[in-house]
């Protein structure tokens, strides 16, 4: 199952879902709708790369879980046909220079808050899809700007690869599956169903003043002792730029901390 860092020619469908492992529920309904894309005579492959380009400077990069074995478990369990794990050696060489970014699509939000983070994202999506030549490939809607900006990215350099957006998974509580999830301590556990909550709330009322909706959502996450707030923005889902109206493409997003850990998540507002 585990294959080797090659552009390999493949004459069945295949549909990719790069990852960078801790695997959990979300990633398991990523996989299963890969499978329902590949049909039966397709492979799924699943990438597990811990991308040390897309962390800025002091983050969390080298404390980010890597459970090699589980993951392994994980894949074989959910019927992954080829698991891709490179070092990152096998990915980068050291005097590498070229790199893809996204530009204006990459300066709000996540962009704003961690620099030079969609760069490392696309440069390594677009390496992994050199690598695999996907005919799809599958991204979340939790991570909405990521899956924005490789939406872009394939049709501005075009990619002949199908991006397929699996909506949200989350917990019963309403927390979003995270990897980063398992960082929060007991408290910010029981705290953090508020960015949720938010959400709802916020797309609920009804409003059509950006602000009004912000305020909602702002005032129900102040509810939480131990959430700081990075950012709560509505934008325009395809170019990300802030909206004053909220119309049928718009999306609110959230970045909040609780502790060191940074969680995010967002809702339609259609
Ligand atoms: P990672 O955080 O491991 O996520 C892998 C994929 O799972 C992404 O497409 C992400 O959006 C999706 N995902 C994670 N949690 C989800 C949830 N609760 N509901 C739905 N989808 C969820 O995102 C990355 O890795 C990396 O940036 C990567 C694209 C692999 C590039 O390095």
């Amino acid at each position: 199952m585990i294959a080797q860092a090659q552009a390999q020619p493949h004459a069945k469908k295949r549909v990719l879902v790069p990852t960078m492992g801790a695997l959990h529920k979300a990633h398991a309904e990523l996989i299963h709708v890969a499978r329902e894309h590949a049909g039966h005579d397709g492979e799924v492959a699943v990438s597990i790369f811990v991308n040390p380009l897309q962390f800025e400077p002091g983050s969390d990069y080298e404390r980010y879980p890597r459970p090699e074995k589980a993951d392994e478990e994980f894949c074989q369990k959910a019927g992954v046909d080829l698991l891709f794990r490179p070092s990152v050696a096998e990915m980068y060489a050291g005097d590498r220079s070229v790199f893809i970014d996204a530009s204006s699509l990459a300066n709000t939000l996540e962009g704003r808050s961690r620099p030079g983070h969609f760069r490392g994202v696309c440069t390594v999506v677009a390496k992994l899809f050199n690598i695999l030549s996907p005919d799809a490939a599958l991204f979340g809607e939790k991570d909405f700007q990521q899956l924005a900006i490789v939406r872009r990215m394939v049709r501005d350099l075009n990619f002949k690869i199908d991006i397929v957006a699996v909506p949200t998974v989350r917990e019963e509580d309403g927390l979003a599956y995270s990897s980063r999830n398992q960082y929060l301590t007991v408290q910010e556990r029981k705290q953090a169903p508020v960015l949720y909550q938010a959400l709802r709330a916020a797309a609920n009322a009804g409003k059509k003043s950006a602000a009004d909706v912000v305020a909602i959502a702002r005032k129900v996450i102040g509810e939480a002792p131990l959430a700081r707030i990075d950012y709560v923005e509505v934008v325009d889902a395809e170019n990300l730029q802030p909206v004053e109206r909220v119309g049928l493409n718009s999306v609110l997003l959230l970045a909040v901390f609780f502790g060191k850990t940074r969680l995010i998540d967002n809702i339609r507002l259609s």
